[in-house]
């Protein structure tokens, strides 16, 4: 049997070999292994239960004193949302508001653990 392959086919083929390879280079340049959610824990419960509360409901201890209510990440306006959305404001922050930006103060490891475990707690949906 012959395989043939037109200039056509050849291209496209390179083309998705080359979408492909870079869908699954992506995130691994940043981090190699995958989110761990027990630092994410740590780092949650140290920075961020304060204002989203123990289960990301935005219920936490200094919520109330807030204009600008935390996020609750259990509803579908937050969930709904892709990780690079999450990460970017995890990252920048939010104008008016009191989420600010933890750039400097936790690492993009720590963002990416931290995130996957708000992304575990609403899973858990506790
Ligand atoms: C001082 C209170 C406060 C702390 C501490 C805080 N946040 Fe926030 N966060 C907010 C507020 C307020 C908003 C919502 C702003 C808005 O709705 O415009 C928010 C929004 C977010 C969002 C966006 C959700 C969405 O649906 O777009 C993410 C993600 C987030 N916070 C993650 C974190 C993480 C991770 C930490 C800990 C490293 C953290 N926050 C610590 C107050 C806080």
């Amino acid at each position: 049997m012959q395989i043939v392959m037109t200039t056509g086919t050849r291209y496209s083929f390179v083309v998705s070999l080359v979408v492909t390879l870079a869908a699954a280079c992506g995130p691994a340049t940043a981090q190699d292994f995958p989110p761990d959610v027990t630092r994410g824990k740590a780092v949650y419960e140290r920075h961020c239960l304060a204002c989203h509360g123990r289960g990301g409901w935005g219920d936490g201890p200094d919520a109330a004193a807030l204009t600008v209510p935390p996020a609750n990440f259990h509803r579908f306006k937050s969930f709904l949302k892709s990780e690079e959305e999450l990460l970017r404001t995890i990252e920048h922050g939010i104008v008016f508001s009191a989420m600010h930006s933890w750039q400097g103060q936790l690492t993009e490891t720590e963002r990416l653990d931290v995130l996957a475990y708000i992304r575990l707690l609403v899973q858990q949906g506790k």
